[in-house]
């Protein structure tokens, strides 16, 4: 990771206004760093960037020869319409110059997405090794979103979704269904992260999840079932970021455990 990168999740982000978990940014950021360890390649880019905060992550973690794109409606705000936040050109453009070494590198397409066809964006940037989908939250722009994404995906890509459990934004949930259902989809589910869902081409799903679980051990919480798909669910709970937990983590893998654990019964025998 470089040292931007790094300064950007831990504090960087905070300073941009948007919607973004720190551990989700803390994973998003794994994942841009097991891409490049594993030779995966292809443009980055997001659906709806509003002030950039998700955005800059992604195009921090390019390579130097590695396009990014950014669509967002922008200031054409009538075409925003379930008033799913409030892009700004200017505000975007900032934060971007501010983090960016190569701001003229990004591909903005300032429309709305259903505007958007695979060969606009494989023209801009060529196949996407990541892209995040935040743009209009009803039920169409999510199942176009995610064919369009589809549509351009690069060998092992993945596609980070938005407010899927989101209990304010229903469309959401009942546009990936719809995506799923519909034979034409090639993508499924794999990992569940604060706020986001992601997906990967069903060949590849079996990669992210052996490589996600080994490098997050702490932070796995369990397996599930969403549409017929094994789904990896990490730090969604508050007790996984306890400071009691940690504690009992770190003893668990040191030769005191077994005397820590003998202390333990010992004194919940004196408290009965
Ligand atoms: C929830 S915000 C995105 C937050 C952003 N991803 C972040 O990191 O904070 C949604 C954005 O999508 C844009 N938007 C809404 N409808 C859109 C559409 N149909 N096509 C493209 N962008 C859209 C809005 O202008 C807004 O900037």
């Amino acid at each position: 990771m470089t040292t931007s990168r790094q300064s950007y999740v831990k504090r960087g982000n905070r300073r941009i206004g948007g919607w973004l978990f720190p551990y989700s940014a803390r994973f998003i950021d794994m994942l841009l760093d097991l891409q490049l360890e594993c030779g995966v390649q292809g443009a980055v880019g997001e659906i709806g960037v509003h002030h950039g905060k998700l955005f800059i992550l992604l195009a921090l973690g390019r390579r130097v020869e590695e396009a990014a794109f950014a669509i967002d409606v922008f200031d054409h705000q009538h075409l925003n319409l379930d008033r799913s936040g409030k892009g700004d050109r200017d505000v975007f453009l900032a934060n971007v110059r501010r983090w960016l070494a190569r701001p003229d590198a990004i591909h903005i397409l300032q429309r709305s997405s259903l505007n958007v066809a695979p060969a606009d964006l494989l023209q801009a940037c060529g196949p996407v090794r990541i892209a995040s989908i935040d743009g209009g939250h009803t039920e169409e722009c999510v199942v176009n979103d995610l064919l369009l994404v589809q549509a351009v995906l690069a060998p092992r890509g993945v596609v980070i979704l938005d407010d899927n459990f989101n209990e304010f934004w229903p469309d959401v949930s009942s546009g990936v269904a719809r995506y799923l259902f519909d034979p034409a989809a090639t993508m499924r589910p794999f990992a569940i992260t604060p706020n986001k869902t992601y997906f990967a081409a069903t060949g590849d799903v079996g990669f992210y999840r052996r490589l996600l679980r080994s490098r997050n051990a702490y932070f796995f919480e369990k397996t599930a079932r969403l549409f017929g798909c094994d789904i990896d669910i990490f730090g969604t709970q508050a007790y996984t970021f306890s400071l009691k937990r940690r504690v009992i983590e770190r003893i668990r893998h040191t030769p005191v455990a077994p005397y820590a654990r003998a202390l333990r019964a010992t004194m919940r025998r004196l408290a009965r």
